[in-house]
């Protein structure tokens, strides 16, 4: 039996906040968050949080090296829309210079802006015949979201700064009550190098310039260090924050994790461990190679359902040896198109809930 929601105990925080300094600009950004939650708080409208993007884990604290997490914030950028579609406000946490809502469509390295835009006969610039209908219907969209203030564009690269801004966003979302949802499609770092085994400066590659770690003034190792011409990367696990989330920061809203594998045997085994660890309401596993075309709801009423996009066209090559490699084509459908109104379909049944409690 999975345990909902609203456990009587209260984990604390645990020290990363203590030990992990508080990003520089994030007074700024929780000041922008916490207005556009009250505007949307006091209509008495939805808000998800939807995260989006990979986290970046810096090797020295002058970073010129980080080890990233894949994403290209495809999936977050995709369901914003879908969610503002839905009537909700979004509060889009994403990995900065990764894909926006509505932008993103234009804005790909393979759909480059310039090859939409064409000259008419004055020499203006101008968007080509073909993609005018299509452009349109997205501008009026993103200038809908604009004028109505429905999306809020906030930026981070590394874990750390998605820690903290998880944290604080979570706090001022709890005067929303069940009204606030999590959509956690972000793919976070799981390792990272704690402030306290940071290097200050750039790792010397060069055996002539590297330094003597052998101080013995106590100081811990550095987690990224050369020994000889190795780099030595000895990483931290990043706390389970999904643990505290629900439990700690955010017990009324509706939290919606993502589970990403590249084995398929695995799938709806660690989504339903994932469910039952952190006991938060929807898993929603997907798989590295058909994350396009189909995703598995893992629920914590036991239920497990495929979504599945209906007219995906599928072509199959074979590769050398005994790997099959399955080419496939573009959806013709985005299949967050089907996902945000299955999550907000769960999202209602989750307030309609809490109300009858009340
Ligand atoms: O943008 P695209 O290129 O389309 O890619 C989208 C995606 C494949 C990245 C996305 O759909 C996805 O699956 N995101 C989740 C990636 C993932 O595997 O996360 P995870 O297994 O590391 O973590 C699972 C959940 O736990 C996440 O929702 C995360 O928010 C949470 N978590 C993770 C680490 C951590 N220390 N604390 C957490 O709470």
């Amino acid at each position: 039996m999975v345990q909902q929601n609203g456990n009587s105990e209260h984990p604390p925080d645990p020290d990363y906040f203590q030990t992990n300094p508080k990003p520089y600009n994030l007074d700024r950004q929780i000041t922008l968050a916490r207005s556009f939650i009250e505007q949307h708080a006091h209509a008495n409208s939805r808000v998800a949080l939807v995260t989006s993007g990979g986290t970046t884990v810096p090797l020295e604290n002058q970073t010129v090296r980080f080890i990233d997490n894949f994403s290209a914030g495809t999936r977050g950028a995709t369901s914003a829309e879908y969610f503002l579609e839905a009537g909700y406000a979004v509060i889009f946490l994403h990995r900065q210079f990764s894909l926006l809502p509505y932008s993103r469509h234009y804005s790909h390295s393979t759909n480059c802006f310039l090859d939409f835009m064409t000259y008419n006969d004055a020499g203006a610039v101008v968007v080509e015949s073909e993609y005018q209908q299509e452009m349109a219907q997205v501008l009026s969209r993103y200038r809908k979201a604009k004028e109505e203030n429905t999306l809020l564009l906030l930026p981070f690269t590394t874990v750390n700064e998605y820690l903290w801004l998880l944290r604080g966003l979570a706090m001022q979302m709890r005067p929303l009550g069940a009204n606030g949802l999590f959509y956690l499609a972000a793919a976070v770092s799981d390792f990272f190098v704690p402030a306290e085994r940071m290097v200050e400066h750039k790792i010397q590659s060069s055996e002539d310039f590297q330094e003597d770690l052998t101080n013995g003034n106590g100081a811990k190792a550095p987690a990224a260090h050369m020994e000889g011409k190795r780099l030595v990367i000895d990483l931290d696990p990043v706390p389970k924050f999904l643990k505290l989330l629900v439990d700690g920061w955010a017990p009324q809203s509706m939290i919606v994790s993502f589970k990403l594998e590249t084995d398929p045997s695995l799938l709806a085994k660690k989504a339903r461990y994932a469910l039952e660890k952190y006991s938060h309401h929807l898993v929603i596993g997907n798989m590295l190679n058909t994350r396009k075309w189909e995703v598995l709801f893992v629920s914590a009423d036991g239920g497990e359902r495929w979504i599945r996009v209906p007219a995906a066209r599928r072509s199959k090559s074979i590769t050398s040896g005994n790997h099959e490699d399955v080419h496939l084509q573009e959806p013709a459908i985005e299949i967050e198109s089907w996902i945000v109104p299955e999550v907000a379909k769960e999202h209602t049944m989750m307030i309609e809930k809490t109300k009858s409690k009340h």
